[in-house]
């Protein structure tokens, strides 16, 4: 019983000794001053997710350090931790560090610890989002055929903390330092149809913590709020409000920033401080109003032609052993990559064919031959895929390959046919003009003096025959009509003097 036990508790110990325990820290910073930081501790225990029962303790390295411990059975963890925007809080660098016990019978044992950097910022942290059809684009090209949606996009502990204190919060928008206006949704919609230009979109972020009674945007609608009460940024429309001049003399901090971006010099309004780097202002900067957050976001873009109007030339309707040839036309910006995929039978493009096998073909000009031998007469559909840097077009073409064979048949069949026609067209053409023309035979046979004739081939003999032509020619000889037609051989009336 005794031994048992032993073995037990070695058992256990052993256990104790090899299991190894790991904790995995997160964090969603760069979080802006004032805001929040969340913390996640996820424990594993050879590789799993660990369980049991466990001890927490969190520990930051600010000046004013943040402390707790949480006893938790499950083997995740959170700590959120709110970083004052004063001075006790600088913006920069900071450490956490977690250590995890775990409880044993009695006590706990310390299993495992770690450590983070996570960054407290001076400003608001995001991206800039462009939108083209509902299409997020991601790399630096965007089509001059449709409107960009832009969006600023803050990350959640960013938003979170204006969306909460702030009680006013709009964005600036500016474009190849030139500014469009202000948005209280931080979306501007702007389209780009000058080709392969470059353009530089920033949006300033600015969140305002005055009362209530900042004055709204020019173009507000009253939304009917069920409790007034509530300090909430801004609620305008979502159009841009144009910058008047008529502000010029408020001593607004975000009406001065307008204008300061409007005015790409110095115009004495905005002292240039190196605190906070500013739209366009050469290497310049404004000095923030300290009582605001700002956020500046920027993104270079190049605006490109998408691939339009692809035209396809060619013999599509083709005998057996003869090559196909086609000529593909497009227009758009270049580079154009393009492919083929070859369908047996007529086929219906999805408009996902892409030219991932084989790599595409590249080209700057929108004009590529497509030439292909077919063994099988029959129908095959190509699926011509060109795309350049802003859109993409499938485009099938149906071609017919034939039989030559066919066409001799053919012949052996039209031909006999034919010549069946054509003579029983002219049986019936002889026959219509026999029918036609029988009146006229009849006169003449009726004209025609056989009596006479007869008679006097009966009556007359050889030698008498001979002599009355004779008789005949020398009695025509002297007296020669002009009516008389010339007799031909004309020798002949010597002939006969013979
Ligand atoms: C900053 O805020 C914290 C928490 O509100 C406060 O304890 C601290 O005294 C403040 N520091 C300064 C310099 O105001
Ligand atoms: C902030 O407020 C906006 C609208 O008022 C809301 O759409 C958004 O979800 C809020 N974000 C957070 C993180 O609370
Ligand atoms: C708004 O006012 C009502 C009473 O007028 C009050 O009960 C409520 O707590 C207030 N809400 C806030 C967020 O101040
Ligand atoms: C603007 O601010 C200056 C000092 O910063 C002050 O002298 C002036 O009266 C203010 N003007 C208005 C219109 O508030
Ligand atoms: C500019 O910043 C410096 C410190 O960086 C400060 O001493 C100076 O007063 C600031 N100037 C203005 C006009 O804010
Ligand atoms: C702006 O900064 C660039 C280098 O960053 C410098 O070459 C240029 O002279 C500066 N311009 C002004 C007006 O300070
Ligand atoms: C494409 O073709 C249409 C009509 O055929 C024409 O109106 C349009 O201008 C063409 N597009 C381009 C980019 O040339
Ligand atoms: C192609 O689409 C048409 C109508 O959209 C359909 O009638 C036909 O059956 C389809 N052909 C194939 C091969 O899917
Ligand atoms: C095209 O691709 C998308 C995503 O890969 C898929 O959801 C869709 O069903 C595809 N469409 C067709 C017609 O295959």
């Amino acid at each position: 019983m005794h031994v048992k036990f032993c073995v037990i508790i070695l058992l256990f110990k052993f256990r104790l000794a090899i299991s190894y325990y790991h904790v995995k820290l997160t964090s969603d910073s760069p979080t802006v001053r004032g805001g929040t930081v969340h913390f996640v501790a996820e424990l594993f225990e050879d590789g799993e997710p660990a369980s049991g029962k466990f001890k927490y303790i969190w520990l930051d390295n600010s000046i004013l350090i943040h402390t707790e411990t949480h006893e938790s059975e499950s083997n995740v963890d959170t700590w959120s931790v709110t970083y004052p925007a004063n001075a006790s809080f600088p913006p920069g660098p900071y450490e956490v560090q977690v250590a995890v016990e775990k409880y044993y019978v009695l006590f706990y044992i310390h299993k495992t610890s770690q450590r983070l950097i996570f960054e407290l910022t001076e400003h608001l942290n995001g991206k800039l989002q462009l939108t083209q059809n509902n299409e997020v684009l991601l790399g630096k090209y965007v089509s001059s055929a449709f409107p960009v949606v832009h969006k600023v996009e803050l990350t959640k502990s960013d938003e979170e903390y204006i969306n909460h204190t702030a009680t006013s919060i709009l964005t600036y928008w500016f474009v190849d330092c030139v500014y469009y206006g202000v948005s209280a949704d931080y979306t501007f919609t702007l389209s780009y149809p000058e080709i392969n230009k470059k353009h530089k979109l920033e949006a300033l972020v600015v969140a305002g913590y005055e009362p209530i009674t900042t004055v709204a945007p020019p173009t507000t609608t009253t939304t009917t709020t069920p409790t007034p009460n509530v300090t909430t940024a801004v609620p305008t429309s979502t159009t841009i409000a144009p910058i008047t001049s008529t502000t010029a003399s408020s001593n607004s901090t975000g009406i001065k920033v307008k204008r300061s971006a409007v005015l790409p010099s110095h115009n004495g309004i905005l002292p240039v401080n190196n605190s906070f780097p500013f739209v366009c202002l050469s290497n310049g900067s404004v000095a923030p109003d300290t009582k605001k957050t700002y956020g500046l976001f920027s993104r270079k873009f190049i605006s490109k032609a998408p691939v339009s109007n692809i035209t396809v030339t060619g013999n599509y309707w083709l005998p057996k052993g003869d090559v196909l040839s086609l000529k593909v036309k497009c227009q758009g910006s270049s580079q154009f990559y393009y492919c083929k995929h070859i369908f047996e039978g007529v086929y219906n493009v999805t408009g996902n064919e892409t030219c991932d096998v084989p790599p595409p073909d590249t080209s700057d000009e929108c004009e590529f031959p497509i030439k292909r031998y077919f063994q099988k007469p029959q129908k095959y559909t190509i699926a011509i895929v060109i795309y350049n840097d802003v859109a993409k077009i499938v485009s099938p073409v149906t071609v017919t390959v034939y039989e030559v064979a066919h066409q001799a048949q053919l012949s052996v069949i039209v031909v006999p046919v034919a010549s069946s026609l054509i003579a029983v067209v002219l049986i019936i053409f002889g026959v219509a003009y026999y029918v036609q023309n029988r009146s006229r035979f009849i006169v003449e046979v009726a004209d025609f003096n056989f009596g006479q004739q007869c008679s006097d081939l009966e009556y007359k003999t050889f030698r008498e025959r001979l002599y009355d032509s004779i008789s005949n020619a020398f009695l025509r000889a002297p007296s020669p009509s002009s009516s008389e037609p010339n007799v031909w051989p004309p020798g002949r009336k010597y002939g006969s003097l013979t």
